[in-house]
């Protein structure tokens, strides 16, 4: 078994990616320095930086990838814990966090000194701008059930809902990795350092490949379409309302939660299939009535632009709802949830075709954040019954995670989990 330093990762890294292929010396010193200075841009303000070159800030308050806009791609990553000594895995996360906050700086991890040693970084990002890289961590219920002593958070496994049919290796995992770039290679040299770091800790358990972004958090931000077509992520929780984020997302630091889980919130993955072929075969109005939206304008189908209203009472002239009780937008709406909801974050995803019957397997990687997953389980519970769009999808995979808050700088991952 690995037994595991921090010393074995250099604390700072010294180059950003991109200098190194300018070449060495002065030449990447000048380019790193720039890092922390001109390069030092929120999401939502580029100022005509190309969304590759941006930087999202590792170190904050909440950490970044939950209500920092979403980029266009997404690695996510789950592992299981293999070891059994505490010290190891909290060196790990240790050693996790400063690879991530220099992977999110655009910069390569540590220095390779020994030539008879892998590389330190693997390599693959190397010339590659930050891409505003994310990386996010989470804990599942199984990590506390370890003979670590660690205090659990409130953090229940996800209940079995009508129609589920979850493939087991797909679902679950002891700690996951969200990690969400403008450029997939990106997100893929995070997920790929930090496995290759873990390995004698954490197993990989399953990773799932995303794009096209199905989700907003800001008011800046365009809203996409997802793989069914329709507009997506329009009623969904807009930075603009610190009241809505506090009351539906961040974990207040009174709470009775570790300490950890202050300023943090909780994850929910579902992996959710979608039939497209009999989607794509059914006509306009059904697809309509079956999401309570316009496709072409997102607009809901009691209004006639995008961002009007819904009008959840309107009937037409035989007294049927004009968004329709079986709609989805209805089921996942407050209006149907007592006031509930939660903040969305999800990917598309394709992955090559069913051998059986040649469909496309394909569908949307959900992803959601809430103070507590109860929250999700009250729409999924109202989706689950009745949603016409049942009919088309399959959640195929399910996990739940305690996201920890933000770090601030000179803290790291293991150092805030083992000490509260
Ligand atoms: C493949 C599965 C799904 C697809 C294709 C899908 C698609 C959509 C679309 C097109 C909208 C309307 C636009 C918008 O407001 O964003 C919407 C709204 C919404 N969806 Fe989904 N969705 C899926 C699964 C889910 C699941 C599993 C949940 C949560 C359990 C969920 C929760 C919501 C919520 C809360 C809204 C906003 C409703 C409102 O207040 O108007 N969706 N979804």
């Amino acid at each position: 078994m690995t037994s595991y330093s921090e010393d074995s990762f250099p604390k700072e890294s010294h180059f950003s990616r991109r200098g190194l292929l300018v070449g060495g010396g002065l030449a990447s010193i000048g380019v790193a320095l720039g890092i922390g200075t001109t390069r030092d841009l929120s999401p939502d303000n580029r100022n005509g930086v190309p969304p590759s070159e941006s930087l999202i800030p590792f170190f904050g308050t909440h950490q970044a990838g939950i209500a920092t806009p979403p980029q266009n791609h997404l690695l996510f990553g789950a592992f299981d814990v293999t070891t059994s000594r505490g010290d190891d895995l909290r060196a790990m996360l240790n050693a996790w966090s400063q690879a991530a906050a220099a992977m999110t700086a655009g910069q390569v991890v540590g220095t390779t000194t020994n030539t008879y040693a892998p590389p330190v970084d693997t390599g693959e990002a190397r010339g590659l701008p930050a891409a505003g890289l994310t990386i996010t961590i989470g804990y599942g219920p199984g990590l506390f059930t370890k003979d670590f002593g660690l205090t659990a958070p409130r953090l229940q496994p996800l209940p079995n809902f009508p129609g589920d049919n979850l493939t087991e290796n797909e679902s679950y995992g002891d700690i996951a990795i969200q990690c969400c770039a403008d450029d997939p290679q990106v997100a893929f040299h995070a997920l790929h350092m930090l496995a290759r770091m873990g390995l004698g800790v954490v197993q990989l358990r399953y990773s799932q490949l995303g794009f096209g972004r199905t989700s907003v958090t800001t008011a800046s931000q365009d809203v996409p379409r997802n793989l069914l077509g329709f507009k997506d992520g329009i009623e969904n929780l807009r930075t603009n309302s610190a009241r809505d984020y506090a009351r539906f997302v961040w974990i207040d630091p009174h709470a009775s939660t570790p300490r950890w889980q202050h300023h943090g919130t909780t994850m929910v993955v579902r992996k959710i299939r979608t039939h497209i072929e009999s989607w794509s075969s059914s006509s306009l109005d059904t697809q309509e009535a079956v999401i309570g939206r316009f496709k072409d304008s997102g607009a809901p189908l009691s209004g006639s632009k995008m961002d009007d209203a819904p009008d959840f009472s309107a009937v037409d002239q035989y007294n049927n709802y004009v968004i329709p009780s079986s709609s989805h937008v209805r089921l996942a709406s407050q209006h149907s949830n007592g006031g509930m909801t939660i903040l969305r974050r999800g990917y598309g995803y394709s992955e090559g075709i069913s051998p059986q019957s040649g469909e496309m397997l394909c569908g949307l990687y959900f992803i959601c954040f809430q103070k507590d997953p109860h929250q999700f389980v009250t729409v999924q519970n109202s989706l689950s019954l009745a949603d016409a769009l049942n009919d088309y999808i399959e959640h195929v995979s399910s996990a739940v995670f305690a996201i920890p808050g933000g770090l601030a700088k000179g803290d790291a991952w293991g150092d805030q989990l083992f000490r509260s």
